[in-house]
């Protein structure tokens, strides 16, 4: 649905060039939920706002649909604009209009006869759960409706594509998982395809198909949810499912993966079939994406000698034919993985 090549974006300052975005590729599939995660000041606005040309980008295409917009003239380029809604972190609301004529005025710029309008208001109002509010200035509204009028608003010229900047950030947690359930029924219901970029890991665990992570301007690592978790060695994985615990076992393992794969009773397995003693350490089972994925980190040691360490080899052998990514990681080797934000944490 959206393809986005060698795209830069470039800021003079007095201090030098600001590389916003640097060279980034990607691909966003049609009727799914992609997730551009990364700290403050990583670009991610900035290459959300290169995606409807709100920002020119400096170098690079952008395709919606096969069609290049950055080769498009302005009227071109505004009928394109209707294919994309933008969700903001901070509503951009209209305060001195009515609930309802927030969520109606896009279709009002575009020259829609009213009553088309008001009939089209409604049904948004109704998805959206504010049907009661519609006379409602923004306001006399919580944060959380705010929102819900912002997404109606987005919705309302039935785009291909919503294009999320943080959407949920100036949201506490509760308001935040209602709106994250409300942009998955939109990408469910009405298979909107949704791009949306955030500092925090719960949306991408809640709602994402795929995910990238931004640093710099740069993605570091992408791909679909499910396939980041069951890779022991993806730092994105990492944070998504975290295994955190210390690794001072002689041997220390991660492993990763689909959970309808593998039996439930694995670690038991493990220890009969190694005859080692395999101790769970952290991780566990969550269900992402429609799929029970699994990443675990386990303490390996010998039955009876917890100081001696058990054959590294044999256990990666072991390991990979049962088909378990995995990473084992013996007491003084570098240490096993890093987190992917920083910032995230908080
Ligand atoms: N209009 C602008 N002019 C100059 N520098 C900018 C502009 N917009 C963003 N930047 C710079 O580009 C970098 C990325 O910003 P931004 O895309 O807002 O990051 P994020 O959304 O991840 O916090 C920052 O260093 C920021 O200061
Ligand atoms: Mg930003």
């Amino acid at each position: 649905m959206i393809t986005v090549q060698q795209l830069t974006k470039t800021f003079p300052s007095p201090h030098g060039a600001v590389h916003a975005v640097d060279d980034i590729s990607l691909e966003v599939e049609q009727g799914e939920v992609f997730g551009i995660l990364g700290p403050s000041g990583a670009g991610k606005s900035t290459l959300l706002r290169c995606l409807n040309l709100l920002e020119r980008p400096t170098s690079g295409r952008v395709l919606l649909d096969g069609e290049d917009l950055t080769a498009l003239g302005p009227k071109a380029l505004r009928d394109r604009r209707r294919d994309m809604g933008m969700v903001f972190q901070q509503f951009n609301l209209l305060h001195a209009r009515s609930v309802a004529d927030n969520v109606g005025f896009p279709l009002e710029i575009a020259g829609v006869p009213r009553r088309e309008r008001d009939a089209r208001v409604a049904e948004l109002l109704d998805l959206v759960g504010l049907t009661e509010r519609a006379k409602a200035h923004p306001g006399q509204l919580s944060g959380g409706q705010r929102q819900r009028v912002g997404i109606a608003r987005a919705l309302a010229a039935r785009p291909k594509v919503l294009l999320c900047d943080e959407a949920t950030s100036a949201l506490d947690t509760e308001t935040t998982t209602q709106i994250l359930d409300l942009l998955a029924e939109v990408n469910r219901r009405l298979g909107v395809t949704i791009a949306l970029i955030t500092h925090e890991l719960e949306v991408i665990r809640r709602i994402c198909h795929s995910a990238a992570l931004l640093d710099a301007g740069r993605i570091t690592e992408s791909g679909k949810v499910v396939d980041l978790v069951i890779d022991p060695r993806s730092s994105l994985g990492e944070a998504i499912l975290p295994t955190d615990g210390p690794d001072d076992y002689p041997l220390t393992a991660i492993l990763a993966f689909d959970a309808d794969r593998v039996s439930g009773a694995l670690i038991s397995q493990i220890t009969r079939d190694l005859d080692l003693d395999v101790s769970l350490i952290g991780g566990g089972l969550e269900r992402l994406a429609g799929h029970e994925v699994g990443r675990l980190r386990v303490g390996i040691s010998h039955p009876g000698d917890p100081a001696s360490a058990p054959d590294k080899a044999r256990i990666e052998d072991y390991l990979r034919g049962r088909d378990i990514p995995a990473l084992v990681h013996a007491l003084g080797d570098a240490p096993l993985t890093v987190a992917a934000t920083k910032e995230d944490a908080a």
